[in-house]
């Protein structure tokens, strides 16, 4: 393996853009999921209160930003993602003025904040939808969705044959008023998620006042739920076998460009940076980067590295597809191991294959936590120090595992649900925090509180609270407080090239700036590291020079790096 300058996303960007306008470049974002951060009323449902007593731990942690999943007004058919009134605080959460406090408190605190929008749909509750169910076919309540007759003389056939990311038809019947069966509607997700029609001008048009209404409110950013699912074919097509670029009928349209243009066009009558993150899952790397120009959106999630295995070669292969694709848009890579959607990581990487993906997602398999933990420390690292903006999903600075025995009748994913319980779902990973103390709540609801977490919380998480983790320098909390700390003021880590080591085919080495260098052992045996080298932190503690398997470490090379070919070869077993 040569060493190869790879690829290059640095961009003319200076320090003080980092430190103002250019922040979201390489920033620290911490995903808080509402509903299971911090309850503050002592109802068992995380809220807004508890948000706000918690910031200084979040300040602590050193993250830049907190993107809050939806906390607007919703049935919470799908966790909120089914969004009743975008001006309104779901009252579980709190109020407006509470989050315009704490919009302003955790700015204050040198902490940003990132709203959800969710454009593809809204909730069956929403006053749109119910307005139109209460229209006639073909009315113009109606042309803001995609209601449809059924086919055959009945119109009980469904219009078209897409399947709901959740499983089951994407179609669903209305009835009239008079009780007999009506038009369908076309939902992507849940029935309770009917999907908008983008080409209509006041879909257009409401999102834009959404936009404006939160950013005059203090927010830095909007993440953008289902970012390339909003265009449809009109004319509604079956999806064909293999589609081409472009030609999906529903996901990755031609048409979303224009409508990322005039949001980036509203972010930028802003005199400071409000940035534009977009949630797109596509397999085509290159397609994604279109999202990325320059007049488009700022970011979007990479999911290609958290869907790899524990493999050197396929997490090798991820990380040059990714900045190699981000680097002519001139856009910042974002590094993702875990959100409110996937399985938690140290239960993924405690199982042998630990790919990942929505369709192979099966309860039971077996799964060595220790192992999962060592690789998530590992992964934590590496992704750390690789550039552009990193994701924190709350409770991955805890280390906390997927909670696979959740009693039955507190799950309420669609995706179980739809799923007939074929799908496990995603609650597993949304399980209340635990903060301290050694019985559940551990801390989530305030000491008195009669109501339970609305997810039981594992009675093996008293190792795993903020409390136990704030003692323990070992603690994966420990980890990510340090990793956050050098990443913050490595000088290296200004430079955007990733320049590959030489190093044995299951070890990945690489050199960041002069003299930064990450190494990861994902063989059998230990590594030495070079004895010119010192050492800045390690996922786990070298013996004797030999780093371990499943482990990261960061060190800095006594010569610099940048121009020279590396004077060691990392072997295995360092011979
Ligand atoms: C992606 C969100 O992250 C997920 O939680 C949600 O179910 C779907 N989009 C639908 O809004
Ligand atoms: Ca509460």
């Amino acid at each position: 393996m040569t060493d190869a300058v790879l690829a290059d996303t640095a961009s003319p960007v200076t320090i003080a853009d980092l430190r103002g306008d250019q922040w979201w470049r390489r920033a620290v974002i911490y995903q808080v999921y509402v509903r299971s951060f911090a309850d503050g009323n002592g109802d068992g449902i995380g809220d807004l209160a508890g948000v706000r007593a918690r910031l200084p731990y979040l300040a602590e942690l050193g993250v830049d930003a907190i993107w809050f999943t939806p906390w607007y007004e919703s049935p919470l058919a799908d966790g909120g993602y089914d969004v009743a009134d975008y001006r309104a605080i779901d009252p579980a959460f709190g109020t407006l003025a509470e989050a315009e406090r704490l919009i302003s408190e955790a700015r204050n605190l040198g902490i940003r904040t990132i709203v959800d929008v969710v454009p593809n749909h809204v909730s069956d509750q929403h006053p749109w939808f119910q307005a139109a169910l209460a229209s006639a076919p073909g009315s113009p309540e109606r042309a803001r969705f995609w209601f449809r007759p059924g086919k055959g003389p009945n119109g009980d056939g469904i219009p078209n044959g897409w399947v709901s990311n959740f499983s089951g038809p994407a179609w669903t019947r209305t009835q009239n008023p008079d009780g007999t069966p009506g038009e369908w509607y076309l939902h992507l997700f849940s029935a309770q998620q009917p999907d908008l029609n983008w080409s209509h001008p006041e879909v257009r048009a409401e999102h834009e006042a959404v936009l404006r209404f939160w950013f005059d409110r203090g927010v830095a950013g909007v993440r953008i739920d289902s970012a390339a699912l909003l265009v449809k074919d009109p004319a509604l097509p079956e999806v064909p076998a293999e589609p081409g670029p472009g030609e999906h009928p529903n996901t990755d349209r031609d048409e979303l460009h224009d409508i990322y243009r005039s949001w980036r066009a509203v972010a930028d009558s802003y005199p400071d940076s409000r940035i534009l993150v977009g949630e797109i899952w596509l397999p085509d790397i290159e397609r994604f980067a279109k999202y990325l120009r320059p007049d488009e959106l700022h970011t979007a999630f990479n999911f290609d590295f958290l869907v790899q295995p524990w493999d050197a070669a396929s997490l090798r292969g991820s990380i040059d597809t990714t900045l190699a694709a981000h680097a002519p848009v001139n856009a910042p890579a974002t590094w993702v191991l875990s959100n409110h959607d996937v399985t938690r990581p140290v239960t993924r990487y405690g199982q042998e294959d630990s790919a990942f993906a929505f369709a192979t997602k099966r309860s039971g398999t077996p799964t060595d936590l220790d192992m999962g933990r060592r690789r998530a420390r590992a992964a934590a690292l590496l992704c750390a120090a690789l550039p552009g903006s990193l994701y924190i999903y709350q409770g991955e600075e805890l280390g906390l595992d997927e909670v696979q025995d959740l009693p039955a009748h507190q799950l309420q994913d669609p995706m179980y649900l739809r799923s007939g319980g074929a799908d496990p779902g995603r609650d597993g990973c949304r399980v209340p925090l635990p903060w301290a103390g050694t019985r559940p709540p551990f801390g989530f609801s305030p000491a008195g509180a009669t109501d339970e977490p609305w997810l039981r919380q594992p009675r093996r998480w008293a190792d795993l609270t903020v409390e136990a983790e704030e003692r323990d320098p070992h603690s994966m909390l420990s980890l990510y407080r340090t990793m956050l700390t050098i990443r913050r003021s490595e000088p290296d880590f200004r430079d955007g090239r990733v320049r590959w080591l030489p190093s044995a085919s299951d070890v990945l080495a690489f050199a960041r700036g002069e003299k930064f260098i990450c190494v990861t052992n994902l063989s059998g045996a230990p590594i030495e590291l070079p004895a010119e080298c010192s050492l800045l932190l390690a996922s786990a503690e070298p013996t004797a020079g030999f780093l371990p398997p499943d482990a990261t470490a960061w060190l800095r090379s006594e010569r610099s790096q940048a121009h020279d070919r590396p004077s060691w070869h990392l072997t295995e077993g360092g011979e």
